[in-house]
């Protein structure tokens, strides 16, 4: 899909910004580089397009949890990786998938080796995979001073999946469309949501059959999210119960694991639960830290995978916490 020619405009501008935004360690002939997660805060299906994929309004965040990504200059024409995941180490990932375009793109022949340390969870509902990808387009273009316009790095991202495109700003950001169309947001993030406790169920979940398994009463005319943009760029506080994902009645009833997880979030002392994404990772907003890890603590106990983490923006050479 084409961007319109002022949203190009502004798109570009935050891409020139955002080209130098993740600092990498340089130590040549190696570049490493971290690569968020992200949340849902809002996602509203607005109904299935004539492609097969449905029409969403999606309120995201990048989230302080990531995976850490070292490009390795490989003295062979081809592109290779391992994982600490064993299961994620082959060409289908997209990491390398990544890289092969930009290669493809720009007719290269430098070899390069990929060591992926996964941290996000995986086939979470948190983006990481999507994530991986924007962060080795955006390192590669960077490392190798590649002559490729924000626009030629926006489409590769949207040609890898509809997650990839917001990876390469990160932030509060409602993205539309398939996901692909961004408009960053002010970082007014609500104090009484600074500490995030996220749950993520011993299952995972494919995307692809969580769609499938939407319902004419899913669907919503985007009021969600435009909600919450409008509270969050007002600087009127978005109040938890304004959250929402239109995914997450099929998800709770079709899987018991997440159902069970919510519970407990709720009996540890959560206020508010909400699944991220296509799930199965439930999260709970928190306004201190206090009570976020105690509630952490309390999950821990009973043997779920829990992490507590906070909304980030990769931004210039530092990161912004708010
Ligand atoms: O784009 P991506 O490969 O990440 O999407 C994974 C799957 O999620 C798609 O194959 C599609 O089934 C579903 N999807 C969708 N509508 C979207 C995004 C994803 O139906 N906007």
């Amino acid at each position: 899909m084409e961007l319109d020619k002022t949203r190009r405009a502004v798109h570009n501008a935050r891409m020139s910004q955002i080209q130098h935004a993740t600092q990498p360690t340089t130590i040549s002939p190696l570049y490493a580089v971290p690569s968020y997660a992200k949340i849902n805060l809002t996602l509203d299906v607005l109904g299935k397009r004539p492609d097969g994929y449905h029409e969403l309004a999606t309120v995201m965040q990048t989230i302080d949890l990531y995976d850490t990504i070292y490009l390795i200059a490989g003295d062979e024409d081809r592109v290779s990786m391992v994982c600490n995941r064993a299961e994620l180490c082959n060409t289908d990932n997209l990491v390398v998938k990544a890289a092969q375009m930009v290669r493809q793109q720009l007719h290269l022949t430098r070899g390069i080796h990929i060591e992926l340390l996964k941290r996000i969870p995986v086939a979470a509902g948190l983006g990481g995979g999507s994530s991986d990808a924007a962060t080795v387009l955006l390192a590669l273009r960077d490392w190798w001073q590649l002559p490729l316009s924000d626009q030629q790095l926006w489409e590769m991202a949207s040609a890898l999946g509809s997650d990839v495109p917001f990876f390469l700003q990160g932030g509060l950001t409602l993205c539309e469309g398939r996901g692909e169309r961004l408009m960053q947001l002010k970082h007014n993030w609500p104090a009484t949501m600074r500490w995030l406790v996220l749950l993520k169920p011993a299952i995972s979940i494919s995307t692809a059959q969580v769609f499938r398994a939407l319902q004419p009463q899913d669907y919503t005319n985007g009021s969600w999210s435009h909600a919450a943009q409008a509270a969050l760029e007002t600087e009127s506080t978005l109040q938890p119960q304004n959250l929402y994902n239109s995914l997450e009645r099929g998800v709770l009833e079709q899987y018991a694991e997440v159902a069970q997880a919510r519970s407990a979030l709720l009996d540890a002392g959560a206020d508010n639960v909400r699944l991220s994404g296509s799930g199965p990772t439930l999260f709970s907003t928190f306004a201190d830290l206090t009570t976020a890890s105690r509630v952490q603590q309390h999950l821990q106990t009973q043997g779920y995978e829990v992490y507590l983490t906070r909304p980030i923006a990769p931004a210039g050479q530092s990161i912004h916490f708010f």
